[in-house]
């Protein structure tokens, strides 16, 4: 607790240093400025690689005017407050996980579920296809004065524990399963089997150590970037869910720049992206060679019994019109649209 404490408040330090002037920015006008990105975060991650290079590209290709700087580490705060000084205009962009921007539009929901996208390809497809996502992209900015411009993938999420394999929902029985905070998210640890522990990404080393959580669930650039498996070294490839990690940027800077400027930042973000994606395979490599050598073990299971019990999760939580529109948009831009 005291940990969590001391973040949020180097966080909002740190955000009243940066102390951006957004408010007064004129669309189209602005030539330069520095954008602060908030990220959850190590600098090994594929995540923060990218950015940086993103940062170095808006660099050159503006002589300078232009300058991105990450922020690792919840060093800005965890992703919720990093998301509330995007809206304040006090760090111009973040990277947040899908379920947060749940919690401020249900919508996202159909992007969040777990059986939205079967595979890295078919959910980059979808995540950047504006016909799909552009309503629900800009649906933010005139309540929460940010926009979303996409995302990179979080790879397939599996459980890991610190007690041993899960073959079926009931091995996660009466265990406590940390979860990212939002209602589907519970939901989706019930349908594991286990009981939900809604956490930030940044306080889960120690709930795992201190024994306030039995498990959780993450893809291995996380299990390995975190050290979790120190704590928890059972993975199991449950395969529960292609999670999603967006980017978003305060409306009122990203409408600032200049046409010229603006085209660079956006060819910055798609090469950005691309570049991701290719870190992102050689990553998952390295992460699960680097657990094992720290002493976790990998444990293959029949991940189509935990597909079945988190499938009726769609026909729950779609409750209107355009999350059905987006969620069967998604669907049909999958190779096996009905599997
Ligand atoms: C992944 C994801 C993060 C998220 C984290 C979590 O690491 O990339 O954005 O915060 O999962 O489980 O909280």
């Amino acid at each position: 607790m005291r940990r969590r404490v001391m973040l949020v408040s180097a966080g909002t330090a740190a955000a009243a240093a940066l102390a951006a002037c957004s408010a007064s920015l004129e669309p189209g006008t602005n030539e330069g400025d520095v954008l602060h990105l908030a990220l959850n975060q190590t600098e090994s991650h594929p995540s923060y690689i990218a950015l940086d290079r993103w940062g170095e590209f808006m660099e050159e290709e503006t002589d300078g005017r232009w300058t991105i700087d990450v922020y690792p580490n919840e060093t800005l705060g965890a992703q919720a407050e990093a998301m509330q000084l995007v809206s304040d205009g006090s760090v111009e962009m973040a990277i947040v996980s899908g379920p947060q921007l749940e919690n401020l539009n249900r919508d996202f929901i159909a992007l969040n579920l777990p059986t939205t996208f079967d595979d890295i390809d078919h959910q980059m497809r979808v995540v950047h296809d504006p016909a799909i996502v552009g309503e629900l992209y800009s649906s933010l900015e005139e309540t929460n004065n940010f926009t979303v411009l996409g995302g990179f993938t979080q790879g397939a999420r599996s459980v890991y524990t610190t007690f041993g394999p899960v073959e079926t929902p009931e091995d996660l029985s009466g265990m406590k399963l940390r979860v990212q905070e939002s209602e589907l998210n519970v939901a989706m640890a019930e349908g594991l089997g286990a009981a939900a522990t809604p956490m930030a990404y940044g306080e889960l080393y120690t709930g795992l150590q201190s024994g306030v959580v039995d498990a959780a669930e993450n893809n291995e650039v996380s299990y390995a970037t975190q050290r979790h498996y120190e704590v928890a070294p059972h993975w199991s490839y449950t395969n529960h869910l292609v999670g999603l990690d967006y980017l978003i940027i305060n409306t009122a800077m990203l409408e600032s720049m200049t046409q010229e400027d603006r085209a660079v930042f956006d060819e910055g973000w798609e090469l950005a992206r691309a570049e991701h994606v290719e870190l992102w395979l050689q990553a998952t490599e390295d992460a699960i060679a680097e657990a094992e050598a720290g002493g976790a073990t990998f444990h293959e299971v029949d991940d189509s019994i935990f597909f079945d019990a988190l499938e009726p999760l769609a026909d729950r939580f779609l409750t209107t019109d355009l999350q059905w529109q987006v969620y069967d948009a998604a669907r049909a831009a999958s190779e096996r649209p009905t599997r």
